[in-house]
């Protein structure tokens, strides 16, 4: 069914109060409200309400078997989604809330099971973004909201992403700017003992194990079956991906130089055209490159790299590139809050395909997925 979607623009530090009221009688009737917060877009629909819910599962095309996060405009509505909560939890939203961290607890009666697709649990945040919380407080209700994209298509930044993907698929969306962190929140589950890492994101390991010193987390990103009764669903290994294949390339500077070099000239002589994202400081190593390079941000500020680093994939497909090679980043020395989420992300977008820069077969796989 196609609706018109609607767009209003809401300036973070000057609310229209008339576009949010909008916004929020349009969720209180059941219908679908994309809105910024400070991670990625959120495609919003009450979460006590099942047919609202089963919307967003329609729109964005989700299997019905990955939970989504609900939205709170502040720690004091917690008891309306979750229960028997732990002590814990009430340190962790004075220290991280509002802000990038959506706790698992076990769910409320009240919450529409599809929420959780059948699951006991229920993933519950408070954004930080002040569009997301006028929205929140406006519409009184909790939010369901996964991210405003297409399922496994990178997590929109900006409205227009979230337009690229589900225009006349929904109803509203709020027209906030771009996203200032750009990845997703981090995800703990705090049901089980002891509590565990599901996705790491906004908020770094390390301030988290300050409250939770005994947390659980994968040393490398966590993968899963599309078919395994996961603990995160979200987990699938294609994910946050372009339409163009990925390769990530694993080396220092020099090392990729080289295998760029070589697989350029092939891939070029057989019409294929190649996307390159790479940090700013090594552009200068391919200027004479027969392809298209983006800017991953500088290599040493993974701020900056963390929130355009979907932007760039997409842009990379609408460029309509056909192999993608990026260049690892976080990892090692650079490593720092975001470290974690970012290399988590490419090594979802490449589908898991990372190879040393040096491999002989770096080549030919280029060639095959091209
Ligand atoms: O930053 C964010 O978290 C954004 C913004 C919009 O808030 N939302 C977001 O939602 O990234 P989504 O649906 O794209 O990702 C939700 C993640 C998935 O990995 C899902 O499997 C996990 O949270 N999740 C949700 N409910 C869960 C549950 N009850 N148990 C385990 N994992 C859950
Ligand atoms: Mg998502």
């Amino acid at each position: 069914m196609t609706v018109t979607t609607q767009v209003f623009q809401v300036d973070p530090e000057n609310i229209d109060s008339a576009a949010i009221a909008i916004a929020a009688q349009m969720l209180t009737a059941g219908r679908l409200v994309a809105f910024p917060t400070e991670t990625v877009y959120g495609l919003g629909a009450n979460a006590l309400d099942v047919t609202a819910v089963d919307r967003i599962f329609a729109a964005k095309q989700r299997p019905f078997t990955d939970p989504l996060i609900v939205h709170l405009a502040n720690a004091e509505q917690i008891g309306q989604v979750a229960m028997n909560v732990p002590d814990v939890v009430a340190a962790l939203a004075a220290r991280f809330w509002p802000g990038p961290l959506t706790l698992v607890l076990h769910r409320a009666p009240a919450v529409a099971p599809n929420v959780a697709t059948g699951r006991d649990t229920v993933a519950v945040r408070v954004p930080a973004h002040p569009v997301a919380h006028a929205l929140l407080t406006a519409c009184t209700l909790p939010i369901a909201a996964p991210s405003a994209n297409l399922f496994s298509r990178p997590s929109p930044t900006t409205a227009q992403h979230v337009l690229d993907d589900l225009s006349g698929r929904i109803d509203i969306v709020l027209d906030g700017g771009p996203t200032t962190i750009g990845l997703e929140s981090t995800v703990v589950d705090l049901t089980t003992q002891p509590p565990t890492l599901l996705r790491p994101g906004g908020v770094g390991i390390d301030a988290l194990r300050e409250l939770l010193p005994d947390l659980i987390a994968p040393a490398a990103p966590l993968v899963v079956a599309e078919t395994e009764a996961a603990p995160s669903p979200g987990a699938l290994l294609k994910h946050y991906s372009p339409r163009a294949p990925v390769v990530l390339l694993r080396g220092d500077a020099e090392a990729v130089r080289q295998c760029i070099y070589t697989v350029a000239p092939v891939l070029h002589e057989r019409g294929k055209r190649l996307g390159l994202l790479a940090p700013d400081e090594e552009f200068n190593n391919y200027t004479d490159l027969r392809a298209e390079l983006v800017s991953l941000g500088p290599a040493h500020d993974l701020t900056v790299i963390g929130r355009y680093l979907f932007a760039r994939l997409r842009e990379l497909d609408s460029m309509g590139v056909d192999v993608i090679v990026a260049r690892t980043v976080g990892e090692g020395d650079a490593a720092g809050e975001l470290s974690m989420a970012i290399c988590d992300r490419l090594f979802r977008a490449a589908e898991g395909r990372v190879l040393d820069a040096s491999d002989p077969h770096a080549l030919e796989l280029l060639l095959t997925l091209a």
